[in-house]
């Protein structure tokens, strides 16, 4: 009990928790550090010296970093001045000995965002610390805004949308694009996941480089080895001629792994070593290649679950999953349903006929239809009522079939395969109506308890259905 309302306490700062980095070569100093860290809801690591600060950064997303300037080898002023140029993104407090204000002086000029000196109180470290969050949460947030409104754009790039779980999705992009680690995006079949891993590379420091997808889910297994590797002449019969891998044709960019949940265990182990060694042997070939990449993967899969079934390797999860973006469902963010609507209509309406409204009725039937298949679904379903429309506004007609009726009053068309959970739903929609909304009867008519039917009510979100 006591631990649980402990976590509740703990402050939350939106999805994504902003990582502190430790740099100090005493012990009782990071430990002392790391405990405030966390009383302040930081997500703390602790290293001796600035050598392995380095490896930390570049391998994690550091938003604040907490470094003595006396360290073993390179000093903190040095690792300052290394952050600055190769993560400006993170802030740096340093820790300075008393009597020795000249060096702290020396650091914020060259960039530190604040200066601690030892010996210190906890209370006064742990206020710093919760000023720092503040700040790298403003910056961040500023930095989002600012290229909302430079682009004009209703979301951020090529993704539109300006709910707030969107503006979530948008601040850990931005978050994130200017760094090395590999990337983890998860969401249902057409949520944009694509799109994301586009806009990491774009604005990164790879843009230049190419952007190389692999559908792991479309690859004949027995192939998946050769395209990611390669192989050399002769290495199978067919091969005619020595073929450079997808991981290898990325060099310098971007490699995107589409669907990363279907790749063959065995492969997912191959895979994972190239990661980790950046290093690749072509399949027939004895001669390693070293590999500059940079890792995005997708999946709209469960990993953990696939994880506890062995289908997938928990090792290359902890490689891929150093930060994840996670999608929202369309359903889950109707407001952009709007946005999404008149981005589409202008895409896909004519130029010289532009299709520029929608009626009042149409756009009813969009709110209230659930989109299982997401973005894809929505922009499919504009593109199509434009050419069947004929004027300039879109009415009901033009919707696809199952668009054309609302989903409460859709009769189950004969022979169609119904999700389970929709079928429960519908269930309880016709027998709430056969009831009049009397909801024990409908309970003892769907043999359910009253409770169990409550829940089911809340869960579908059903609970005024009564009275529609
Ligand atoms: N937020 C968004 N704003 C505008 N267009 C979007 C957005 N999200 C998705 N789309 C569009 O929807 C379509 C599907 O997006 P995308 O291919 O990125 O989805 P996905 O998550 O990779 O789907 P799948 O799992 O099926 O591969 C694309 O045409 C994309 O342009
Ligand atoms: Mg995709």
């Amino acid at each position: 009990m006591r631990a649980h309302a402990a976590m509740e306490e703990a402050p939350k700062r939106g999805a994504v928790a902003m990582n502190l980095l430790i740099v100090d070569d005493e012990e009782t100093t990071r430990e002392l550090c790391l405990a405030v860290a966390h009383q302040a809801g930081l997500n703390a690591t602790a290293v001796a010296s600035a050598e392995e600060a380095l490896e930390v950064a570049e391998l994690s997303a550091v938003d604040i970093v907490l470094t003595d300037l006396k360290l073993p080898k390179a000093g903190g002023l040095e690792l300052l001045r290394t952050l600055r140029e190769l993560h400006p993104q993170t802030a740096v407090i340093v820790l300075t000995q008393y009597g020795s204000i000249d060096s702290a002086i020396e650091a914020t000029k060259q960039g530190a965002l604040d200066y601690v000196t030892k010996p210190f109180r906890i209370e006064e470290l742990r206020t710093r610390l919760e000023k720092a969050i503040h700040e790298v949460d403003l910056r961040q947030e500023n930095r989002l805004l600012r290229d909302q409104l430079t682009n004009g754009q209703p979301g951020f790039g090529k993704l539109i949308g300006l709910s707030p779980k969107m503006q979530r999705v948008y601040k850990t992009i931005e978050k994130v694009s200017g760094h090395e680690y590999p990337v983890l995006i998860l969401g249902e079949s057409g949520t944009g996941k694509e799109l994301v891993a586009r806009s990491l590379h774009m604005l990164g420091s790879r843009k230049e480089g190419p952007f190389v997808p692999v559908d792991c889910s479309s690859l004949v297994p027995t192939l998946i080895e050769s395209e990611l590797f390669g192989y050399v002449k002769g290495a199978f019969t067919g091969a005619m001629q020595s073929k450079v891998g997808l991981l290898e044709a990325a060099n310098g960019g971007t490699v995107f792994l589409d669907e990363i949940g279907d790749m063959p265990t065995d492969l997912q182990a191959r895979l994972l070593r190239a990661l980790q060694e950046k290093e690749i042997k072509p399949v027939g070939s004895t001669e390693r290649r070293k590999i500059n990449v940079r890792i995005i993967a997708a999946t709209n899969r469960d990993l953990e679950a696939a994880i506890r079934a062995g289908t997938f390797r928990q090792d290359l999860y902890f490689r891929l999953n150093v930060v994840q973006v996670k999608l929202p469902p369309l359903r889950d963010r109707k407001t952009d349903i709007p946005l999404l609507v008149t981005s589409f209509l202008e895409k896909y309406s004519p130029v010289d006929e532009p299709v520029r409204a929608i009626s009042a009725d149409t756009m009813q039937r969009l709110m209230a239809y659930d989109w299982p298949g997401n973005v894809r679904e929505l922009e499919n379903c504009i593109e199509r009522a434009v050419a069947m429309s004929s004027g300039p506004m879109i009415h009901t007609a033009d919707l696809p079939s199952n668009l054309q009726y609302s989903t409460s009053e859709r009769a189950p068309q004969r022979d169609e395969l119904l999700p389970l959970e929709e079928l429960e739903r519908r269930a309880i929609l016709r027998t709430l109506r056969e009831t009049n909304g009397d909801k024990l009867s409908a309970a003892r008519m769907l043999g359910i308890g009253k409770t169990t039917l409550y829940r089911k009510l809340k869960q579908y979100k059903l609970e005024r259905a009564e009275e529609a």
